[in-house]
């Protein structure tokens, strides 16, 4: 299959076939996907929560409008940016970048210093912002990892956010729950399967200048 077929055979997958889980070795590649994505200076602000515990499931449904991805999928994502950008994130990516790359640790400390400088002052509602993007992209790639495996999943924004932070103790590691997927397998009952795919047109989307 090509790219654009995997593109048209995902779709936000609305009922899910509780009975089929997913295979541990094909989350680890989903989950390496997610790893791999790139972020802003490379600084990955972000944890990703994977459940797949039911009871923890059935109590989120009530947070997420009801929606019945969050129970009948194999396992839910939770993409939790920082809240807040402290002097060890940037510490653990400068001794990282050093070990990885073998490079002397002191060379790269200039860096670290123009990181800290530019991104520890920054305003609470800024840093929220600016590291909930770089969730976004990690989604993209999940989504796709998903796709190319035959995997279904389903983006979702529709949860109260609040409640997500309460109940998995985000906010206390500076953390808030950005958006969800639910990943699995999709049910043959689901109807949405079936739907065209509604898209603006090339023309309408892209200008070339
Ligand atoms: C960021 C984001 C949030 C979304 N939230 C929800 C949601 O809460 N519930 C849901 O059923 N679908 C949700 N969707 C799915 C979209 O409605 C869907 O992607 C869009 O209609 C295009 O359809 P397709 O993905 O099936 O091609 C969300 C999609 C994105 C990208």
């Amino acid at each position: 299959m090509d790219i654009v077929n995997y593109y048209n055979w995902r779709y936000a997958t609305k009922k899910f076939n509780s009975k089929k889980k997913v295979a541990p070795s094909d989350l680890e590649l989903i989950k390496e996907a997610v790893r791999l994505a790139p972020s802003s200076y490379g600084l990955q602000l972000f944890k990703v929560i994977i459940i797949e515990d039911q009871e923890l499931k059935e109590k989120l449904v009530g947070s997420s409008y009801n929606q019945n991805q969050i129970i009948d999928c194999s396992h839910l994502f939770v993409f939790c940016n920082y809240t807040k950008v402290l002097e060890r994130d940037i510490d653990l990516f400068i001794n990282t970048k050093s070990k990885v790359n073998k490079h002397p640790v002191n060379e790269l400390q200039g860096y670290g210093s123009f990181l800290k400088n530019n991104l520890l002052q920054k305003e609470p509602k800024e840093t929220s912002i600016w590291t909930t993007n770089q969730v976004y992209i990690a989604l993209a790639h999940l989504m796709t990892a998903c796709a190319t495996l035959q995997i279904d999943s389903c983006p979702i924004e529709g949860f109260k956010a609040d409640d997500y932070n309460a109940i998995l103790d985000l906010n206390n590691r500076h953390m808030n729950a950005a958006v969800i997927a639910a990943v699995g397998y999709r049910s043959d009952s689901d109807l949405t399967q079936e739907q065209k795919k509604v898209r603006k047109s090339s023309s309408l989307l892209f200008e070339t200048i």
